[in-house]
């Protein structure tokens, strides 16, 4: 699908080349996919028609990532709190990720896209887990775009998970607290192997980070926008990038 997506898409849904520098694309875009809910609520729908309209986004937008050379795409598909919703709305978050796996696989491998899954696997239905399993068997040695979904994620029980290990290895006399530095933890987390997030993208008008990355969003471009998830275009997406690409990061230098 992407690469019939991306044919279909054409130049025009770019901004234009000196509005888009292609120098300074963000390496990894991670994104709060919010407003599902709302946006089927205002049509009439049942939530779950916003989740599954809210698939079809995660498509959108992984072609126009690709297109753009990102290197990292995260998406917060499920969090370690979204078990508190009722268990008809989780039953079918947890079978999105097959239904998107079973339609868009095949492209995906054909794209050169690595999918990958952040998160625990603990609790997660056999289905979730086994489609999951099976796209990142398929494309683990794909080296384009790396489709990263968090799933089941939880930043803090991610951060206390790596403090408990890195005192664990102190109190073994692995490492002394001296050697304990931003690399260390960095390492510990499930991000391990993929940098941190150089844009954070939140849809829906909520201005906060839920629990997503707070260890890793620490340097990290924020933006944010009213539209809706499932409302989440190509174009909104460059525009996102576009701003980014305004901002100068300082890293707390001058
Ligand atoms: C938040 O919106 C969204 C979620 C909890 C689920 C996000 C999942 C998807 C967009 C689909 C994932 C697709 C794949 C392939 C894994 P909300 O329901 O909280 O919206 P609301 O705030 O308007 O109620």
């Amino acid at each position: 699908m992407i690469k019939r997506l991306w044919a279909k898409l054409g130049k025009s849904s770019l901004p234009t080349a000196d509005s888009l520098t292609l120098e300074n694309i963000p390496q990894h875009v991670a994104i709060i996919m919010d407003g599902n809910g709302r946006w089927a609520k205002n049509r009439g729908l049942p939530r779950v028609a916003g989740h599954h309209s809210g698939m079809k986004t995660v498509k959108r937008i992984t072609i126009a990532a690709d297109r753009l050379g990102i290197k990292y795409l995260t998406m917060y598909a499920f969090s370690t709190e979204n078990w508190k919703r009722p268990k008809s709305e989780v039953d079918f978050l947890m079978k999105l990720p097959q239904q998107f796996l079973e339609i868009e696989l095949d492209e995906l491998i054909s794209n050169n896209v690595q999918v990958r899954m952040m998160g625990t696997r603990e609790k997660l239905p056999q289905h979730t887990l086994y489609a999951l399993e099976e796209a990142m068997r398929k494309t683990a040695n794909n080296t384009g775009l790396v489709l990263n979904f968090a799933l089941n994620y939880g930043s803090r029980m991610e951060m206390l998970d790596a403090v408990k290990e890195i005192a664990k290895d102190v109190q073994e006399g692995h490492i002394t607290v001296d050697g304990i530095d931003d690399a260390l933890m960095s390492s510990r987390l499930l991000s391990c192997d993929i940098p941190d997030p150089d844009l954070l993208i939140r849809t829906s008008g909520e201005l906060r980070l839920s629990n997503f990355m707070l260890w890793q969003l620490a340097y990290s471009e924020l933006w944010f926008t009213d539209v809706y998830w499932p409302e989440f275009t190509d174009k909104h997406f460059y525009g996102a990038i576009q701003e980014y690409q305004r901002r100068a990061r300082r890293y707390g230098g001058l």
